[in-house]
């Protein structure tokens, strides 16, 4: 008796980023700012991290909401409509809440009822592994356009008594569109790592269900990420070198053949090491951390689509981006970059901020979210604008009203 023959297995389809956006929050923290909240000076973390500011989150704003600002624009860069997204992929440290996850809060807020939505946990190198994750299910033939998002609000998540970590991050979010394609593929190479020996270099130690939130794990400050800097350190710069060689060596490729490095937008000298280790020019390099921080998982997307937009890559280069994080986690996309440049530019004007909604319960509203160390940076007016708040609104006062 022979075997029934099996089912012949589709062709893998071909992956290709065809949408890129980005959203950061228009308040601006400074290290001067930070100057009066901690001892530290400018000096300090400009030399130490390269980081000059970081943008903050008004009290309106969530990681929801700026995910999907950044996703409505990739969309928009794609040219596509909510409506052909059918898979949404959200990495994120600070979600919205425990639960719902928070991409099933940008499906509802984008106007998508397709795609099956949910959040990956894997810090900064988060948006590399849901980038991984959509890459396989589009190759497997169970999506065609797939929506990729890393956001962050961690200014809510910071202590700011500790001037080893506060000063290090920043808020926003940035998403690509992955779609399908029957043109033939261009080389891939994707790495990722975990080394759990370091699951408590950086960390949020209350909230979940080791510990969870009470009254004492507030008091305790339990709250807040902690951070072994030098380990953490140490960790970034040897494995973010290794890391990208490997995903390198996948896509079949060395070194010296890669246009482009979009590392994760941790800490200058953490990139100048890595530069080093790889024998690759920083002019191969992007770096946008001087004005954003770091943003986590947000942090690579937001880097990916300024590169682009500033026309730091043309059809046919060869691209890496790699970053490392909690976990220790690291991930790295090796990819010959194939989407006109162009498209994305006029993305931020097509899709503003204000458009945005993330419902939420009718009977229900969340207490003040904004840390006390950052009211007065969230109340003054937002760099850029005039402020207007002493013109009386309405009709100018006729200077004479009683001989009209
Ligand atoms: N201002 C002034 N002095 C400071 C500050 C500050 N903001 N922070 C620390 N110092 C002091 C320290 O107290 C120490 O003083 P001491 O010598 O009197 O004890 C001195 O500066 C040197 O401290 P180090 O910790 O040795 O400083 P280092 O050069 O290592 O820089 C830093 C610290 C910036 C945190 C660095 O270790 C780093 O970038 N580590 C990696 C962090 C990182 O990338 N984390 C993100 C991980 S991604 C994720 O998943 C969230």
């Amino acid at each position: 008796m022979t075997a029934p023959a099996s089912p012949a297995s589709p062709a893998p389809h071909a992956v290709r980023l065809t949408g890129w956006g980005r959203y950061a929050p228009a308040q601006v923290l400074t290290n001067a700012d930070l100057e009066r909240m901690v001892d530290t000076s400018d000096e300090w973390i400009v030399s130490r991290t390269g980081i000059r500011e970081r943008r903050v989150a008004a009290a309106t704003e969530t990681t929801a909401s700026m995910a999907s600002v950044a996703a409505l624009r990739a969309i928009h860069t794609a040219g596509l409509v909510p409506e052909d997204i059918d898979l949404i992929i959200l990495a994120t440290l600070t979600p919205d809440y425990w639960m719902p996850s928070t991409a099933a809060l940008v499906k509802e807020a984008i106007g998508n009822t397709r795609a099956p939505a949910f959040d990956v946990a894997a810090a900064c190198s988060g948006f590399v592994y849901a980038y991984a994750t959509a890459s396989a299910y589009i190759a497997a033939g169970m999506a065609r356009n797939a929506l990729v998002i890393g956001a962050e609000l961690l200014t809510r998540f910071l202590d700011y008594s500790d001037r080893s970590t506060c000063i290090l991050f920043g808020d926003g979010a940035g998403a690509v569109v992955l779609s399908a394609s029957d043109e033939p593929g261009t080389p891939v190479g994707i790495e990722m790592t975990t080394e759990p020996q370091g699951a408590y270099m950086i960390w949020l130690p209350a909230g979940g269900s080791k510990s969870p939130p009470s009254a004492e794990t507030v008091a305790r400050g339990e709250h807040r990420i902690r951070m072994e800097g030098k380990e953490t350190y140490r960790f970034a710069t040897r494995t973010l070198a290794s890391t990208a060689l490997a995903a390198v060596g996948k896509a079949g490729w060395t070194q010296d053949d890669v246009d482009l490095i979009i590392p994760h937008q941790a800490n200058i000298r953490i990139i100048e090491a890595v530069a080093k280790g790889l024998d690759i020019s920083m002019d191969r390099i992007y770096v946008n951390l001087d004005r954003y921080g770091n943003t986590s998982a947000a942090s690579v997307p937001i880097a990916l689509a300024e590169a682009v937009n500033e026309g730091r890559l043309a059809i046919g280069d060869k691209l890496v981006f790699v970053a490392f994080g909690a976990g220790f986690t690291s991930g790295a996309v090796a990819m010959e970059w194939t989407a006109d440049p162009a498209r994305g530019r006029t993305a931020d004007a097509a899709v503003r901020a204000e458009d945005v909604t993330i419902r939420k319960p009718v009977d229900w509203d969340s207490v003040d979210p904004i840390p006390p160390a950052l009211a007065d940076v969230l109340a003054r007016p937002l760099p850029g604008h005039m402020d207007l708040s002493d013109v009386v609104p309405g009709e100018p006062e006729h200077a004479h009203p009683s001989t009209r």
